[in-house]
């Protein structure tokens, strides 16, 4: 029978090591959360990560910006942020509006700060193999696979998608000499051609396209786990909306070995991700 790998026990077990961290160092992490514009995506995570904030005791300070910001404001609330003694951790939501250079104002946000993992130095230490903030759905799929103990060792892990948020840094973590990665990686986009050719080869398949329900059973390798980063709206025949992943779930349940759900899966990992990296820049702030 096929196991459906939720995230909210993963979700729990990270919200826990955070608790312990805070309690056991004594911490008051603090996250600066920066939203520009009204996107009603980044409003829904933006609030999620307010509410989780609330659930675990920690300070969010939510600063929301008009779609109409200048780039050097915001480039200046980064840099106030970088230098604010309180702020532990930075989290610039995105899109962000198309008048702003999205890489130069990652680039400015601190190193140490970089609880979302954009900026270039850290997203370059996965290469490296050195600690670092990852991004945090990337990591998401990490912790999710080492719970369910889906070992990607020796494993040919195929990984649709190859933004610099999710698919590029994931394959660069499952790609690392280490224990818990050690996988062969391949990464397929929108100018892959023949895309089932390289599915059906996957006893490891991530989706992280942004496709509606994209990935069928004939795109997919018997026995195969499935996680299913997508989050697409999809409107019911009687009008409702409900949220999708990039895989067909219903399709593939009866072929795959393990699938993540959506909603339920990857994403509710997300924002314990997030605080979990908080918590670690306040320890190495404070420690
Ligand atoms: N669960 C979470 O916490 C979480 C967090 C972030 C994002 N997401 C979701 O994850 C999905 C991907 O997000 P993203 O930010 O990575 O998206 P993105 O920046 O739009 O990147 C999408 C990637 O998919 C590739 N692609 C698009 N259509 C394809 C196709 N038919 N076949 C193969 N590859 C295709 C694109 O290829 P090209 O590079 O060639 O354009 C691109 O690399 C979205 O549904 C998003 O909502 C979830």
């Amino acid at each position: 029978m096929t196991q459906i790998l939720t995230g909210k026990p993963v979700a729990q077990a990270i919200n826990d090591q955070s608790r312990e961290l805070i309690h056991a160092h004594d911490l008051t992490p603090m996250m600066k959360l920066i939203l520009v514009g009204n996107d009603p995506a980044s409003m829904y995570y933006v609030n999620s990560i307010v509410k989780q904030g609330t659930k675990l005791g920690i300070q969010v300070e939510c600063l929301t910006l008009a779609d109409t910001v200048m780039q050097d404001e915001l480039a200046g609330i980064i840099i106030d942020a970088n230098n604010d003694l309180q702020v532990d951790g930075i989290m610039l939501q995105r899109p962000l509006p198309s008048g702003i250079n999205a890489r130069y104002i990652e680039g400015l946000i601190s190193p140490e700060k970089d609880i979302d993992g954009i900026h270039p130095l850290n997203l370059g230490k996965i290469i490296t193999e050195e600690p670092c903030f990852v991004p945090c759905t990337a990591m998401a799929v990490v912790r999710l696979m080492e719970f369910y103990q889906i070992d990607p060792a020796g494993k040919h892990v195929v990984i649709l998608g190859r933004s610099t948020v999710v698919g590029k840094p994931l394959a660069m973590l499952l790609l690392q000499k280490q224990n818990g990665s050690n996988g062969t990686v391949t990464v397929c986009h929108s100018r892959t051609a023949d895309l089932i050719r390289h599915t059906v080869q996957a006893d490891i398949l991530i989706a992280a396209i942004g496709k509606t329900e994209y990935v069928s059973a004939a795109m997919i390798k018997k026995d195969a786990v499935l996680i299913d980063v997508g989050i697409n709206k999809k409107t019911k025949p009687d009008g409702s909306v409900t949220y999708v992943g990039d895989i067909d779930c219903n399709d593939c349940l009866d072929s795959a070995l393990a699938i993540t759900p959506v909603p339920g899966g990857v994403g509710s990992v997300t924002t314990a991700v997030l605080f979990s990296n908080l918590v670690q820049a306040c320890l190495s702030r404070c420690v």
